[in-house]
């Protein structure tokens, strides 16, 4: 079939197509209605239905005669180390770390926050989550103790994992102490906590709270899979909207596995016993879906990495791990190829490595720019596909669908809709717009299995944040146009969110942190175009009057505080103090232009301007800064 019949079969018929693709998973109970429209806040697919995540992605293959075959690689360019699981060896680790959790008091529905680096504990205990029913949230370890407190308010988890440390090229980073100090900030007391000791740097372990990972392991006897509903959640991941409470967003048991499974052979064009390589981190969501989940539930081998594109050792680290482990199928995000490129500009280190395992390259996360995509064409001589998706909808809402119909590549286009995904592009007073006309990038309701039905906890805020602006629609948040022959082009956010270096930071969030301290009136962050990263924050600072703190005393202290409240991820480095925040006469912050000025656009003075010599003004002090 081709991609348009698939495409438009998915949109006239999505019980039929769906219910289809859900013969690819195990079901304990079959489905009593493929898809329930009157549910609220959002429908729900597959009720009725039970199943267990994690026996999908482990013990069915076991029991299928493939227990033999490698499921999870571990390779650590920190440590020089790979670590090998088979189907059955895995399967085993996760058995016996349910069993653990199950000891620890771990039930159906409690929540588990894990906050761990890119170690093969991160992925055992997440499916060990999903074979007890329980709800795992897992934390990005470059966030500060201030945002795994908030998370842990939030998910009011049972346990917590984690570990001594983490690797980062210069530095070790303890995560242990990062811990101790949320759960002091976090009101929800959390009574026990889990610690994987790693060699090179041992945590002490508050006697009665915390537990020693390796004890509890080798005491504990396999626990099997616990039946959920379809509906039940499987997990929780936070994610940035506009302010500075992160959004818990839900996913599904039934609709996850039954839309991932059937991702990995029509969009990725992945086959059982192939080679899955997701260079992300299982903080983030490509981490959840394509490190653990759907390469597990497609019976294929998933790499898992600790370690960076560049100076872990050299730009050729990429490659390296593609010839040790024979990937077929590497996934990462433009910005590791902008740093590799800026390293590696002629390709001198992917000549010294046997990449002829590597089908095709998917990268995600960010817009890729049309220069990054050429040079990674030219140099891998494979195609290089981009993607786009979102936290929210847990797998590709466009693509161009590798195992349907190769598609030709535009560049600067994610290509298509993907079969499901009925994408439009409305104005802003929700009327369609022109074909190649620009607009807000909506997805008409219902959304297809695996996307998000709610936020925890927090059903308004689910549809205030993304049901309400465009009834009847998910609104994305982010603008774009869709070209005469159907190719989707993604722009920008319409919202306060910036990409840096592939991670979502709320700008609201930082400028939370930024106007905490005294001597700080008022701020605003803006996300400034950056060669490597996509957009770095930059932060303009108003200082109180009679302020008698050094401005660069004041820059100093927010610029700590960011790293310490929000984490090292937020690369917040430059700020400069300004008179005034230039604003319209409504009082809003004009960030369009600021943004315009820092990344040396030419710029207009706005007509709505209060005061077009504080613009001035702030235009030659940013110009300074750049
Ligand atoms: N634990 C603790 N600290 C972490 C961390 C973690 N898991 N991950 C990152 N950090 C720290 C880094 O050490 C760095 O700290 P520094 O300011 O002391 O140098 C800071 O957070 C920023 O890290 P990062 O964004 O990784 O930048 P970098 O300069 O170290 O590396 C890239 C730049 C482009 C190589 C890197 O960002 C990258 O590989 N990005 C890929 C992004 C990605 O996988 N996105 C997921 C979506 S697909
Ligand atoms: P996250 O939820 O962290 O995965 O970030 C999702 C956001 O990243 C999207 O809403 C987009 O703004 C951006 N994004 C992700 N992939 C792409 C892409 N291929 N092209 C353009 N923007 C992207």
């Amino acid at each position: 079939m081709t991609y348009a019949d698939l495409a438009a079969r998915a949109l006239q018929d999505p019980e039929g197509f769906w219910a289809e693709a859900a013969k690819g998973i195990d079901w304990i109970h079959p489905f009593d209605q493929v898809l329930d429209r009157t549910r609220t806040p959002a429908a729900r697919w597959f009720v009725g239905g039970k199943l267990n995540t994690c026996a999908n992605a482990l013990d069915r293959h076991v029991e299928a005669g493939f227990g033999d075959q490698l499921a999870l690689v571990h390779d650590s360019a920190m440590t020089n180390t790979v670590t090998r699981y088979t189907y059955a060896e895995l399967t085993d680790a996760v058995a016996r770390c349910a069993g653990a959790l199950a000891n620890l008091g771990v039930q159906k529905g409690d929540r588990v926050v894990i906050y761990l680096p890119m170690i093969p504990e991160a992925a055992i205990a997440m499916l060990a989550c999903a074979r007890l029913g329980a709800v795992h949230s897992v934390v990005f370890g470059g966030f500060a103790s201030a945002q795994l407190a908030a998370r842990i308010d939030d998910a009011q988890p049972t346990l917590v994992i984690t570990a001594s440390c983490g690797l980062e090229p210069k530095r070790v980073v303890p995560y242990k102490p990062l811990l101790d100090e949320a759960l002091r900030i976090a009101s929800h007391i959390v009574p026990r906590c889990l610690v994987v000791q790693r060699p090179q740097l041992s945590a002490d372990l508050a006697p009665g709270r915390d537990q020693d990972w390796a004890t509890l392991m080798a005491e504990a006897k396999p626990h099997p899979p616990v039946p959920v509903e379809a509906t039940d959640p499987l997990y929780i991941l936070y994610t940035s909207g506009t302010t500075g409470q992160p959004k818990g967003v839900v996913r599904d048991n039934g609709g996850h596995a039954v839309a991932l499974h059937w991702s990995m052979a029509n969009l990725y064009g992945t086959q059982p016993g192939d080679v899955y390589w997701a260079a992300s981190d299982v903080g983030w969501v490509v981490g959840h879906s394509y490190i653990v989940y759907a390469p597990l539930l497609q019976r294929c081998t998933t790499v898992m990495y600790e370690g960076k594109p560049v100076g872990t050792p050299d730009p050729g680290a990429f490659w390296r791990v593609v010839a040790d482990h024979q990937v077929n199928v590497l996934f990462t995000a433009p910005t590791a190829f902008r740093a590799i490129k800026g390293q590696d500009p002629t390709g001198q280190y992917l000549k010294s490595y046997d990449r002829s395992s590597l089908r095709t390259l998917f990268l995600a996360g960010e817009r890729c720019d049309p220069p990054t995509l050429r040079w990674a064409e030219e140099h891998l001589g494979v195609p290089v596909i981009d993607h786009w998706w979102q936290t929210e909808t847990g797998w590709p809402i466009v693509t161009n669908p590798r195992g349907i119909e190769p598609l030709p590549v535009k560049p600067g286009s994610a290509s298509v809709p993907v079969p499901g995904w009925d994408l439009q592009v409305l104005d802003d007073g929700g009327e369609p717009v022109a074909r190649g006309d620009i607009g807000n990038l909506v997805v008409k309701l219902p959304l297809p299995p695996g996307a998000l039905p709610t936020l925890w906890g927090a059903d308004e805020r689910f549809i205030q944040a993304y049901l309400s602006r465009f009834p009847g629609f998910y609104t994305t948040a982010d603008a774009g146009y869709i070209d005469e022959d159907g190719y989707v082009f993604v722009m920008a956010r319409t919202d306060d969110v910036i990409n840096v270096a592939g991670h979502r930071l709320s700008t609201g969030a930082l400028e939370e942190v930024v106007a905490s301290h005294a001597d700080v009136a008022e701020c605003a962050v803006i996300g400034v175009t950056d060669g490597t990263k996509g957009q770095l924050p930059w932060g303009l600072i108003v200082v109180n009057q009679g302020c008698t703190t050094p401005h660069e005393q004041v820059i100093s202290d927010t610029v700590a505080a960011v790293r310490s409240t929000i984490g090292p991820v937020a690369a917040f480095k430059h700020a400069i103090v300004v008179p005034r925040l230039p604003k319209t006469r409504s009082g809003k912050i004009l960030r369009g232009t600021l943004r315009q000025i820092a990344d040396g656009q030419t710029w207009s003075m706005p007509a709505t301007i209060e005061d077009p010599d504080v613009m001035h003004e702030v235009a030659r002090l940013i110009e300074g800064l750049r």
